[in-house]
């Protein structure tokens, strides 16, 4: 941004000039007008982020109460409402797991329960969506055995449960969502959303009647967004329905850590935000000046000598960093909407 000092000399320099008055006011013009037909074609659907958040927000409607199985070399666990109206596979990031989507509780002890992935599963049960994880094998997906097996094990399931009427869709996140493209290409969905990834589709052939696809993305990442805008256009022309969510940065606050993770309390998260402010991680807007990865948090933390954070709950504080910076994480923030948008195609 300009500081007031260019600002004024760019002021003299143009009124010494009005030709170049007349040819930025034109620009401007153009730019707006741009600006003003690129939003009206993408449609991009307003957000409305950190209402009605808190992670317990569900409680008097839903409860994690899954039920897990061991199958193909891989870790399934999923819940079925009573009454199911669709059914919903969910691929997680690198590094991530299906034991990230559930609370962990006694029916599954090892279950992490990460704010944003819990916040999605909770979502798709109040809606009465039958919620299906799997484990990648390896840190990432793979798109050739991988996927065969993973296709297999999805319709295996649906048959097994029953559920092969209602409509199925899946959201995949980064590496998942690279998968869940691929996927579409095979399995039946009426609709799919890809997270914050551009998808596999320079990549593969896109068949004829490939699922309506939501790109749910930050475009702080501007290489991936840049991928996006041509992704969706390559779809468009293969006559697939598409549309986009875009996912702003937020401003931290004493209790939105609080507000998001579960068995963090607000003692522990105006703390942390002090912290964070103290030490420069946060700027005086609220807003995280890195990406939580890249933030040594972890390091002030244990410098300040105060042991404050139990260690299971570090990964979701950094989860909600990345959430709060808005580059590259999984998010539950715009479920309504995306939840909205599967209803909407689901014929
Ligand atoms: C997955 O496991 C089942 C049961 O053990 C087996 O019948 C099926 O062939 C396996 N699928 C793949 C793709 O390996
Ligand atoms: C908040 O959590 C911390 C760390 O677990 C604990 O020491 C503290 O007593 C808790 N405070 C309140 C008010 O519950």
């Amino acid at each position: 941004m300009l500081n007031r000092g260019t600002r004024l000399t760019a002021w003299l320099a143009l009124q010494k000039c009005p030709v170049m008055v007349q040819i930025m006011l034109v620009v401007s013009i153009i730019v707006a007008l741009v600006l003003l037909f690129h939003k009206s074609d993408e449609n991009p659907i307003p957000v409305n982020v950190l209402e009605n958040q808190k992670w317990n927000r569900f409680e008097s409607l839903v409860q994690f109460n899954p039920e897990r199985e061991f199958r193909n070399g891989t870790d399934l666990i999923w819940q079925i409402p009573d009454s199911p109206k669709a059914v919903i596979f969910l691929a997680h990031g690198c590094t991530g797991r299906a034991a990230n989507f559930w609370d962990r509780s006694s029916k599954c002890p090892k279950c992490v329960g990460l704010p944003e992935e819990r916040f999605i599963t909770l979502h798709a049960l109040a809606r009465k969506y039958a919620v299906l994880t799997v484990s990648s094998a390896g840190e990432c997906w793979t798109f050739d055995k991988e996927k065969l097996i993973v296709e297999d094990i999805i319709r295996w399931w649906v048959k097994r449960q029953k559920l092969e009427k209602l409509p199925l869709v899946a959201l995949g996140a980064s590496s998942g969502g690279y998968f869940v493209s691929a996927l579409a290409n095979d399995l039946k969905f009426s609709s799919i959303t890809l997270m914050i990834i551009e998808g596999l589709f320079d990549q593969m052939d896109i068949i004829e009647g490939y699922p309506p696809t939501l790109f749910v993305h930050m475009p702080k990442d501007v290489s991936r967004r840049q991928k996006i805008t041509e992704f969706m256009q390559v779809l468009k022309n293969k006559g697939v329905e598409v549309s986009e969510i875009e996912c702003m940065e937020l401003p931290l606050s004493p209790t939105f850590l609080s507000d998001r993770i579960p068995g963090l309390n607000q003692t522990v998260s105006a703390r942390l935000f002090n912290l964070f402010k103290e030490k420069g991680f946060i700027g005086e807007d609220g807003y995280m000046k890195r990406d939580g990865r890249a933030t040594s948090w972890r390091k002030a933390l244990q410098e300040s000598k105060i042991t404050l954070l139990k260690k299971d709950l570090e990964h979701p504080v950094e989860e909600e960093l990345n959430l709060a910076f808005a580059y590259h994480e999984m998010t539950s923030l715009q479920s309504e909407q995306i939840f909205n948008w599967f209803e909407s195609h689901m014929t």
